[in-house]
């Protein structure tokens, strides 16, 4: 740390965070005897805290966010810069920043064609699904107004959002629920005998299912499929061998809005600028919030497709005909001039490149890790986005105890390396460790985190 605060300032600082502040996804009664972790600089790929602990940080801020680092001067610049040129107005207007980031993003993703601004991820899936039920309502008479979304996906947190959320324990104790979404099976192959799914061609049926919910439904009551191109928080579940191409081929054959959520994979976490890329998918929608701008400011974005857009511009002489939506801090500039700037890093640093190569050198080690503890059932991910299934026994598929996925992360805490696991996700399977560094992380960096993981499943398995 630079010791711009002293010691006497953090225990100050850490007294007024346990009186005052409510953290996010955590409980709070072991505060009463401990203090919460408050975290107090980052430089590149690692963080410390009030007690001066460097941490190297496996997961980029602990939810795939900060993906070009911590400590980029030029981006602060860019925000420094461009606040004080304008920071806010809003969204009917255009933005210096706004509009030459569109245009940036847009090069990137050939199909796509407008940026809707917001703050969010959350957000950003909501502003999808009003534009679903506008739709609707403008050229369906209301009907096809129904959302489908996957199990073991997460679309964000508020109640419409958790209304497409497939995370039974992320939703429990919030509902009622908004009417009119609509589950569709996962796609984990290593799960799929629960499914009793065949043993053969298990991506063409997991798509199938998705098909067999639309004919129960009625084709003309579904509007949109939201899915995650690699589910997240669910279980960095990489889809199987030919699910995608059916996807496509059943939304098209129902004219259902294809809604593809990036919020994750988003702006390189996979190896390339979204996770579709991956996967040859070509969407109608697709959202994006954490590392857009790296969580150097907040910003979110949802893209369309020049058909969709169209739909809303058709008809001028009807003073309702567009999308009466607004996003107070979807105004704000910073979030463009950091997305801009974190985009120039990402390209000058051939960071997607990183990305990729990091990615499989990590999966190689993580197998590494597999031959040597029965524990870890199965690895999987795509870049430097993945997972590490714990179970309790290999034949059976058991999910390891929640209790000791989490003393397996607590243990390389205290090592100084921060990694994660699904937590409060899918009942009884809350068994996945995630790793997510930055895509600046070099071999050493992978090492160190292999190294602590290793140790880590040595002393809480045995
Ligand atoms: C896939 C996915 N979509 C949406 C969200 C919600 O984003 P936010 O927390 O910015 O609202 C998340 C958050 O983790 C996510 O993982």
């Amino acid at each position: 740390m630079d010791g711009t605060l002293s010691q006497n300032d953090l225990s100050h600082v850490v007294e007024a965070d346990k009186a005052h502040v409510w953290h996010h996804l955590i409980q709070h009664k072991p505060f009463e005897t401990k203090d919460p972790n408050i975290i107090v600089e980052g430089k590149g790929m690692r963080v410390w805290n009030q007690a001066g602990k460097e941490h190297l940080d496996a997961v980029s801020g602990g939810v795939w966010t900060v993906n070009v680092g911590y400590g980029r001067e030029s981006i602060a610049n860019a925000v420094r810069d461009q606040l004080l040129k304008l920071n806010y107005f809003a969204g009917s207007a255009g933005s210096i920043p706004g509009a030459l980031f569109a245009e940036k993003l847009i090069e990137k993703m050939p199909g796509q064609s407008r940026v809707y601004y917001c703050n969010s991820g959350s957000e950003a899936n909501e502003k999808g699904f009003k534009m679903v039920r506008q739709i609707a309502h403008k050229r369906h008479g209301g009907k096809k107004h129904k959302i489908l979304y996957r199990d073991r996906d997460y679309h964000g947190t508020t109640i419409a959002a958790l209304s497409a959320g497939g995370q039974d324990e992320r939703g429990a104790q919030y509902g009622p629920y908004t009417p009119g979404f609509v589950r569709v099976p996962h796609c984990l192959e290593y799960r799929a005998a629960d499914q009793g799914a065949p043993t053969e061609n298990y991506g063409e049926w997991a798509a199938n299912q998705i098909e067999e919910v639309i004919l129960r439904e009625g084709p003309d009551t579904v509007g949109a499929l939201c899915l995650e191109p690699v589910t997240a928080g669910g279980g960095v579940i990489t889809p199987p061998e030919g699910y995608w191409p059916r996807v496509q081929e059943i939304c098209r054959k129902y004219d259902i809005l294809l809604h593809i959520d990036e919020v994750v994979c988003g702006v390189g976490r996979t190896g390339t600028w979204f996770g579709y890329q991956q996967y040859g998918i070509e969407p109608d929608m697709v959202t994006m919030a954490k590392g857009v701008a790296s969580g150097y400011a907040a910003i979110a974005c949802l893209t369309t497709t020049e058909a969709v857009f169209e739909m809303f511009k058709d008809d001028a002489s009807d003073p309702m005909n567009y999308f009466r939506d607004i996003s107070t801090f979807g105004g704000c500039t910073a979030g463009p001039a950091a997305a801009l700037e974190n985009l120039r890093i990402i390209e000058e640093e051939n960071l997607l490149g990183n990305c990729d190569a990091m990615g499989a050198y990590m999966l190689d080690r993580l197998s590494e890790l597999q031959d040597k503890h029965a524990v870890i059932g199965q690895v999987r991910g795509k870049g430097l986005f993945l997972g590490a299934e714990l179970v309790a026994d290999r034949d059976t598929r058991a999910p390891a105890v929640e209790a000791q996925v989490q003393a397996v992360v607590g243990d390389c805490m205290g090592q100084g390396v921060i990694i994660g696991a699904t937590n409060r996700s899918v009942p009884g399977f809350n068994n996945t460790l995630c790793f997510s560094p930055a895509l600046i992380a070099t071999r050493d960096d992978i090492d160190h985190i292999i190294e602590a993981v290793d140790g880590a499943l040595g002393r809480v398995f045995g």
